[in-house]
């Protein structure tokens, strides 16, 4: 069956950002000329999604509005003939059709996941965290796509991380029993743990921001009790999906970084801007000047 829904969680307080975050949401800051949430919703209509389900709160009204028509800006930009800037800002109107559910108390992952079910219906759908900014020369998301079968109940992004790094993340645990897939991308997993201790990792493998469900995890979900920090773990609901369903793990041939930490934000706007068409060879020459400096 066609994957046709991503759900984007955007209903985190941003602190590790503050205090850029204090008013704006985290998602709308930019990388180089758009906000980080942008990406993550062209990765998933380049993988063929047709319908987003933001998950927000009171204070993220901006990002439904950046996706939305403006129409006094239009008119403004239409009078002064900027045909370039018009056609920009009409292009992320047409993006995709949004959907917007609130999540009134911030429950954790689980919980905002769980906030979409009525808007998902009964099919399978994706998961994008915009924090998980990838750049590669597929996006992501198909990546996943092209892994997912009917039988699976998930298909998870995973990524190989230093051992040291592992309370970062969920962290999975591969099944050895079963072969690993298409060249040891696709992985059968076993179970996961969120954000374990070094010591207490079952792996070195990371979960990132890309999931595939069957609408089963939405049963599981609404039966999962506080995990880690008290939170509603989306994490803790795979693991019970895995101990007798399906669910796997992909590894994506991108680069990612975590934009919802002031480093790795910065990180992506070097690189991004490096390979921009327009502003690469300026930001090259400034590098080169402060190299010589
Ligand atoms: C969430 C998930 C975690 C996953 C991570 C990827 O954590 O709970 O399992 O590894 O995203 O970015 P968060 O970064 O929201 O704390």
């Amino acid at each position: 069956m066609k994957i046709r829904t991503a759900i984007l969680p955007a209903a985190g307080w941003g602190t590790r950002f503050l205090p850029a975050t204090k008013a704006v949401p985290k998602e709308l800051l930019p990388i180089v000329d758009r906000p980080a949430i942008q990406y993550a919703v062209e990765e998933a209509v380049a993988s063929g999604i047709e319908r987003v389900i933001l998950v927000t709160n009171e204070h993220k009204r901006a990002i439904e509005d950046h996706f939305d028509i403006a129409t006094d800006l239009e008119h403004a930009l239409e009078a002064r003939g900027d045909i370039e800037h018009l056609r920009a800002i009409r292009a992320v109107a047409d993006l995709v059709q949004l959907v917007t559910v609130r999540q009134k108390e911030q429950l954790g992952l689980g919980h905002a996941v769980l906030m979409a079910r009525e808007a998902v219906g009964h099919e399978p759908f994706a998961v994008i965290l915009p924090d998980d900014f990838i750049v590669g020369p597929r996006p992501a998301l198909a990546e996943l796509m092209e892994a997912h079968e009917p039988a699976y109940a998930g298909v998870i992004a995973i990524e190989e991380v230093a051992p040291s790094e592992t309370g970062r993340y969920g962290i999975v645990m591969p099944d050895e029993t079963l072969p690993t897939l298409d060249g040891g991308r696709t992985v059968p997993l076993r179970g996961m743990v969120e954000k374990p201790n070094p010591a207490d990792a079952p792996s070195s493998l990371a979960i990132i921001g890309r999931y595939i469900f069957s609408p089963k995890i939405f049963e599981v979900l609404e039966r999962t009790a506080g995990g880690k920090n008290g939170e509603i773990q989306l994490t803790d609901a795979i693991a019970k999906l895995a101990l007798d369903q399906a669910v796997i793990g992909r590894r994506f041939s991108g680069k990612r970084y975590d934009v919802g930490s002031p480093i790795g934000w910065l990180e992506a706007n070097i690189d991004m801007a490096l390979a921009h068409p327009l502003y690469g060879s300026v930001i090259r020459a400034r590098m080169k000047a402060t190299r010589d400096e």
